[in-house]
């Protein structure tokens, strides 16, 4: 059987890059079947063609309320009939209407170590509170702003002397380590969400320790 995932993203999209070349060079199996953007233009979609991905732009400006642009949203998605959807840098609320259809199928990864700083500016707020830690978040999506059931986490130590950006330049390091090897558990089955909870087949890397530190 054939794994179906759709990835949506809003902008630079080296996650979905990291999740192309996975599944090119089959650490993950089955394909990202559809790439959605939710801004025209972008490096995201590019990087989509290089690897001749389906890519299709659904601008939330078309919309005139956040439920239209959410049901045309579910909608497209739904007709991919997707196992999994990656939110890879998708920097839109989404309603109960789009989280609901996909319940147990929608991943999202944040960059923060959640339950810490949900929402944007993570890096930023980091640096400033003098946080000796930060890291991301792979997370089951909910119906709240980054709450959901958490897969996995990475962590690094922060170098206080470092910019913001050179922050986020090493968090990315790690999410484009973390993130296929979560899509690929949870394709091959290792990781599932039950109810609430996540469970962790006994041949998952994450089970034991889902929080991982990174060197980087
Ligand atoms: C990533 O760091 C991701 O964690 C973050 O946006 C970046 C996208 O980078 N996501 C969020 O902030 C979601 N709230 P990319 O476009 O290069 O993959």
């Amino acid at each position: 059987i054939m794994i179906k995932r759709v990835v949506l993203i809003s902008g630079n999209g080296s996650n979905l890059e990291a999740i192309a070349k996975a599944c090119q060079n089959n650490s993950i199996p089955g394909s990202i079947e559809l790439v959605i953007s939710n801004q025209p233009d972008v490096k995201g979609l590019e990087r989509a063609q290089k690897y001749h991905l389906m890519t299709q732009t659904i601008s939330h400006t078309d919309f005139s309320s956040r439920e239209d642009f959410d049901q045309a949203l579910t909608e497209r998605v739904l007709s991919i009939e997707p196992d999994l959807v990656v939110l890879a840098g998708f920097m839109r609320i989404l309603t109960t209407q789009f989280t609901n259809a996909f319940a147990g199928k929608l991943i999202n990864i944040h960059p923060s170590l959640l339950p810490e700083y949900p929402g944007l500016d993570t890096h930023k707020q980091a640096l400033e509170n003098g946080d000796l830690m930060h890291g991301v978040t792979i997370h089951y999506v909910d119906e709240g702003l980054d709450s959901g059931p958490i897969i996995a986490q990475g962590a690094l130590k922060i170098d206080p002397s470092q910019s913001e950006a050179k922050l986020a330049q090493r968090i990315h390091k790690i999410e484009h380590a973390l993130l296929p090897k979560v899509i690929a558990e949870i394709s091959k089955g290792l990781i599932s969400l039950k109810g609430k909870e996540v469970k962790f087949e006994s041949k998952s890397y994450f089970g034991k320790n889902n929080m991982e530190f990174f060197n980087v």
